[in-house]
């Protein structure tokens, strides 16, 4: 029987700090809670934060597989990751930002295709730069949510990222607006912000999600949608996490057969 693949998601933005990070965590303690295994991959090279988020030491990153796939020492996925609990595990980026430079895109393909064997679901965290790593993860996995505010600098530079998508013809992407992380930013309306964009918006997060000592969550590892009482507590946020994990698993499954 042919073993089953694993799908990799990309989250992006046209912005920094618009929660990109904080969305890929809860995004991961959302796939843990349907019983499905994820890695998470730290491709903001220089600035990578996923083992502060879930507070966690580790040995080796994205560079050690690197050199290692290099020197031919590279033997499994599993050397290189850190466990977070039973279903989650990250590939964490470099820990100095000058080694960032020695992952080019060609270890890309060679990780993907080992990491999709191993995981239900491969989460991957970049920043907003547009760089070669950056545009060939893009091009590379199954599919890409964008991380957006209502802000008028967000809001102008994903018009311009959107319109290159469509001219290029990609449509394996989401929108999620993000009223979480700056809940006074309520400019522009929700019908401006698609008028602008010229696309939809696929998933809201409300600005009753912002949440005040999330400091505390990060500086002891803790997923907030990992939390006792967060499906009464958020339950729209829940539901809305719920559905992009399921849309970003199911999505092509149904093309399949
Ligand atoms: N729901 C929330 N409630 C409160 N604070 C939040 C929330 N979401 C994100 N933040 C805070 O906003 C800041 C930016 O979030 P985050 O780091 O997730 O964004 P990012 O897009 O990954 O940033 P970068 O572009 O630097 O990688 C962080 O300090 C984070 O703790
Ligand atoms: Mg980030």
């Amino acid at each position: 029987m042919a073993k089953k693949i694993g799908k990799s998601l990309c989250i992006t933005s046209a912005k920094g700090g618009v929660g990109k990070t904080t969305t890929l965590i809860n995004l991961a303690g959302t796939y843990a809670k349907l019983g499905k295994k994820t890695l998470i991959i730290d491709f903001d090279l220089t600035s990578g934060v996923i083992a502060v988020a879930l507070n966690k030491n580790y040995e080796k990153s994205l560079v050690n597989l690197a050199d290692d796939i290099d020197n031919n020492q590279y033997n499994s996925l599993n050397d290189y990751v850190t466990k977070y609990n039973d279903y989650i595990d990250f590939l964490a980026s470099p820990k100095d930002p000058r080694q960032a430079g020695r992952l080019d895109a060609r270890y890309i393909d060679l990780i993907l295709d080992r990491a999709v064997l191993a995981y239900d679901m491969v989460l991957i965290d970049t920043n907003h730069n547009i760089n070669e790593i950056n545009l060939s993860l893009l091009e590379r996995v199954d599919n890409i949510l964008f991380v957006m505010t209502n802000d008028p600098f967000d809001i102008k530079n994903l018009k311009s990222l959107l319109s290159i998508f469509r001219d290029l013809g990609k449509t394996n992407y989401k929108v999620l607006l993000n009223n979480a992380v700056n809940p006074f930013k309520n400019y522009f309306t929700l019908y401006d912000i698609k008028n602008i964009l010229k696309a939809n918006i696929d998933y809201t997060l409300s600005p009753k999600f912002y949440i005040r000592n999330i400091d505390d969550y990060i500086m002891a590892g803790k997923i907030i949608l990992l939390e006792d009482k967060v499906e009464r507590k958020f339950a729209n946020e829940y539901t809305t996490f719920m559905t992009m994990a399921s849309d970003f698993i199911l999505e092509e499954e149904e093309h399949e057969g």
